[in-house]
């Protein structure tokens, strides 16, 4: 891996572009599958305009649960689970929300087959799992969680979030943890 050669680019999409652009980081520590949900789902009731979500991590970290978390929070009804094999999923809430699983794209150039650009330019709340392998496709205004396990503790999760441009800066700078159940 690495080392990919791009085809194909998203307008939006900045690669790696160095832009300065406010930023806000924040890392949460979750003990339970219950916690990395209730933080999905505070971030997702924060969310009232169409945002690019994008999360990395390994298998395992509890990408989907976040992402079903952020579903709830945006009143979505449906019971969320990952497209790994369909790639996207689309659901209703406040917004329109797309779930889009990349984990078996060999490389960003097949992002174009599962319409990946046009998802991005949605009026919708897109949130991406293994995001890092299309970074390059990326919007440079975006909500990043990066979602780290450490070996030593099944149950326990580093999430960091990271909000890029102003108004998901100020987002993520709300996120609160939250405990109460809706
Ligand atoms: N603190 C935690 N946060 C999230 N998941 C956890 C945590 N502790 C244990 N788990 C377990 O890890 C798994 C995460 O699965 P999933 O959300 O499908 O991960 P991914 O989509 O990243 O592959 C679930 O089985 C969940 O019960
Ligand atoms: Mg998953």
């Amino acid at each position: 891996m690495g080392g990919h050669i791009i085809h194909m680019k998203c307008d939006i999409g900045v690669g790696n572009t160095r832009v300065s652009q406010p930023r806000a980081t924040r890392l949460f520590k979750t003990r339970s599958p219950e916690e990395t949900y209730l933080l999905g789902l505070n971030l997702g009731r924060l969310l009232s305009r169409p945002a690019v979500i994008g999360l990395s991590g390994p298998l395992g970290a509890g990408k989907t649960l976040f992402a079903r978390g952020i579903a709830r929070g945006l009143g979505v009804e449906d019971y969320v689970k990952s497209p790994s094999f369909t790639f996207v999923h689309e659901h209703r809430g406040r917004l329109p929300m797309y779930l889009v699983d990349v984990y078996r794209l060999n490389d960003p150039s097949e992002a174009e087959d599962i319409g990946l650009c046009e998802i991005l330019e949605e009026e919708a709340v897109v949130v991406i799992e293994w995001a890092d392998k299309v970074s390059a496709l990326m919007p440079q205004e975006r909500i990043d969680v990066a979602m780290k396990w450490d070996a030593g503790d099944e149950s326990s999760r580093d999430i960091v979030l990271t909000g890029h441009g102003y108004a998901f800066a100020g987002i993520v700078e709300r996120v609160g943890r939250g405990d109460e159940p809706s």
